[in-house]
């Protein structure tokens, strides 16, 4: 499991625990160095909104996990930063990414995910192998010389690493050495047992703020989170663009009596890594969820999630115990903060707030502003 190896660049579990220990005895939390206004604009502004998609498009993303492509010819598509992208696991067993538009009129040549041999545009059928190229033009010869060479799926940069499919779709990228930092956050014994989309009436960096500060979670969490965890009792590290923060739950306080060298953080804390801009991946006892933040426009969002076991699926009885932990977490915990983050963006209509504060507690959100203006 993921967790349990030393995370360079983030602290080790043993660090982590420690710094824990220290906040529940000194009733304390880690605390940002400032507070941070960020203008109220920045989330219903179209201009803004544009800067940001635009950014996602030149930035090296995570697309989907590596798993959802377990096998040739599996293939993912959707849009991403507003373009129709197709991500394939190819013959060779690598696996690229297109412009999802065929190269007669520019329909989607694949739709949601799947497996293919080849990929046939539903308008005139068109056909493509796994690795772009054009194979096949029905009735070829209404097409005095066109060189099927030229006409292949246009590829944008596709790799794998941390058990993520990373896209690039315009320029040179973003290959932070900070993220090279991070070991794989999903290894490959993890398998995919869920997945689920759907249209959250927010702008995206309202839903990514939810996740990445503990110190609403008494107020918001009181009966599903709360009595597991603790109140404004977090652990908050960045590295480079990106972020994790620790929500410890109560139960931790027993490694106090054990040696460090004993110590296991194994179902005792949940880190959720903020991968810069809009992905997200919690780690939790038993399932690591990712997701995906697709921005639609400046009041909607598409929330893309990806659950992974941290166990194996063979085990009906462990299988099942994934599946009813991310039930409770996201029929319960999740709704509260999606009804919060609904109330947030028509709070935005309120008029009340020329800016929103973010104070010492949040202090992962303000790390996330700074960047986001620096890369704007
Ligand atoms: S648009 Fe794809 S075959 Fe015509
Ligand atoms: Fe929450």
């Amino acid at each position: 499991m993921p967790r349990k190896r030393s995370q360079p660049g983030f602290l080790d579990d043993n660090a982590v625990v420690e710094r824990v220990l220290g906040h529940i005895r000194n009733r304390t939390t880690d605390m940002g160095g400032e507070v941070w206004r960020e203008p109220t604009g920045n989330y219903s502004s179209e201009k803004r909104f544009a800067a940001e998609r635009e950014l996602l498009r030149r930035t090296t993303a995570p697309f989907c996990p590596s798993a959802a492509l377990p096998e040739k010819g599996s293939y993912v598509a959707r849009e991403a930063a507003g373009v129709p992208i197709l991500a394939v696991r190819g013959e060779d067993g690598e696996v690229r990414a297109f412009r999802n538009a065929c190269r007669h009129r520019g329909m989607q040549v694949a739709q949601g995910t799947g497996c293919a041999k080849s990929f046939v545009c539903g308008y005139h059928g068109w056909t493509y192998r796994l690795d772009g190229s054009l194979r096949h033009i029905p009735h070829e010869h209404g097409f005095p010389g066109l060189d099927k060479d030229k006409h292949g799926l246009v590829p944008v940069r596709a790799e794998e690493r941390h058990g993520l499919v990373f896209v690039t779709q315009e320029g040179k990228g973003t290959r932070d050495a900070t993220l090279e930092k991070m070991p794989a956050l999903i290894d490959s014994e993890q398998a995919i047992f869920a997945c689920s989309e759907s249209v959250v009436q927010a702008n995206w960096k309202i839903l990514l703020e939810g996740f990445i500060e503990g110190y609403h979670i008494r107020a918001t969490h009181k009966d599903t989170f709360f009595p597991y965890g603790f109140d404004n009792l977090n652990v908050v590290e960045t590295l480079g663009r990106h972020s994790r923060i620790t929500y410890p739950f109560r139960r931790i306080e027993k490694l106090a009596a054990l040696p460090p060298a004993q110590r296991r953080v194994d179902g005792l804390l949940t880190y959720v890594y903020q991968l810069f801009p809009n992905v997200l991946i919690t780690v939790l006892s038993r399932h690591t969820n990712v997701v995906i933040l697709e921005p639609l426009t400046p009041a909607t969002t598409r929330q893309i999630s990806y659950g992974l076991t941290n166990r194996g699926l063979s085990d009906e009885a462990a299988r099942k115990e994934v599946e009813r932990d991310a039930q409770f977490v996201t029929q319960t915990g999740a709704a509260e903060d999606r009804a919060v983050v609904a109330a947030i963006q028509r709070g935005l209509g309120a008029g009340a707030n020329s800016h929103f504060t973010f104070g010492r507690f949040e202090g992962a959100i303000v790390h996330f502003h700074r960047t986001l203006r620096a890369a704007l």
